[in-house]
């Protein structure tokens, strides 16, 4: 029975760092596991320019301590407004590592996504034209679609015909939640690729939904039926080159959460190696885990895996922390049911 996997040291191509007191508490929870994270820009207000992503980054470090090896990998939040030259000098100069496509209403601070994908269109051949990644949120917002369909339409009605109309655009797929967003991914092509959270291995929609109402487990896209979490299992576990670790952790204090109208958010940064362990080991397919926490994203991003290593041995339940204080209160840490057996050694 294996009890020890080192692997290279992973990264999230997908991370919520906010802001403030906030940030202070989160960033160092995902420093301690991860060499370089894809740095999500939906701040309130949103990071729409290169000088912005620059000014963010510095904030970012200043909340890690001096000597930290962690990269912040920034982006820019697509607006109908985004101005092509500033995306293309801010991606030439290295300030940014892709651009972030939030439809305009899909979730937390999208008020100023896209609400019309003609208007953008300039921009996005200019991404393809200078290979700056879009990762998207992928749900149509259109309140006559259901919520646990709109993954499945935006496939269809956006991003297909978006790919289509810019061949060489490279697209992420994030937090894909369905067996459609796995098979579109699979289907894809090398300039399409997917990422998949932590916490959408483990949780369906009963686990929000049946016995009580869990705000905890409420994220977006939420959590769908049974089958497309173990589509996801299948996927992630898979090895395949399309899929890789993007937690979407994303911290909210526990008074913003526990609302007659909570926020979405699952905050997975402090245990998510430990329950990625579990979950590829009940899997059987410990081999992988490498694959899609270390090694697929950076060959997608055409970014060299890290060198450093991570090593986890298995033994006793580890205890993590039920809730990380913030001096804007309590966030709770997402809780996967069940005792997790793989320690991470730092
Ligand atoms: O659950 C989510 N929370 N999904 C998102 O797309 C945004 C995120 C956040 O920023 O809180
Ligand atoms: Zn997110």
């Amino acid at each position: 029975m294996t009890d020890k996997i080192t692997l290279r040291t992973p990264d999230d191509w997908h991370l919520h760092l906010r802001d403030g007191a906030m940030l202070r508490a989160v960033a160092p929870e995902t420093a301690r596991h991860f060499a370089r994270a894809i740095i999500m820009p939906n701040l309130v207000p949103p990071v729409v320019t290169g000088a912005q992503a620059v000014a963010y980054r510095s904030r970012i470090m200043a909340a890690l301590p001096k000597d930290t090896p962690f990269q912040p990998l920034m982006t820019l939040y697509l607006t109908e407004d985004t101005d092509p030259d500033d995306l293309a000098r801010a991606h030439a100069e290295g300030l940014i590592t892709a651009v972030k496509l939030y439809p305009a209403g899909a979730t937390t601070n999208s008020s100023s996504g896209v609400a019309d994908f003609d208007k953008v269109r300039p921009v996005l051949e200019r991404m393809a034209e200078i290979g700056c990644p879009l990762c998207v949120h992928g749900e149509v917002v259109d309140a006559d679609i259901d919520i646990f369909d709109r993954e499945a339409v935006f496939i269809d009605r956006v991003l297909d015909p978006i790919r289509r109309a810019t061949p060489g655009l490279r697209v992420v797929m994030e937090h894909i939640t369905t067996k459609q967003g796995v098979d579109y991914a699979s289907q894809g092509g090398a300039d399409l690729a997917a990422t998949i959270t932590t916490h959408h291995l483990v949780i369906n929609r009963n686990h929000i939904l049946a016995g009580g109402i869990k705000p905890h487990y409420y994220c977006l896209p939420v959590a769908k039926r049974e089958e497309h979490r173990l589509a996801l299992r299948k996927a992630a576990t898979s090895g395949a080159a399309s899929f890789f670790l993007g937690t979407d952790s994303a911290p909210h204090t526990d008074a913003n959460k526990l609302l007659p109208c909570g926020c979405a958010g699952c905050f997975t940064a402090t245990n998510t190696l430990s329950i990625l362990a579990e979950v590829f080991e009940q899997d059987g397919a410990l081999d992988q885990l490498e694959a899609f926490a270390s090694i697929n994203g950076p060959a997608f991003y055409g970014m060299p895996p890290n060198q450093g290593t991570v090593t986890l041995t298995k033994g006793a339940p580890v205890s993590y922390p039920a809730q990380i204080e913030t001096d804007d209160g309590p966030v709770t840490v997402f809780d996967p049911m069940m005792p997790l057996h793989w320690r991470v050694h730092d």
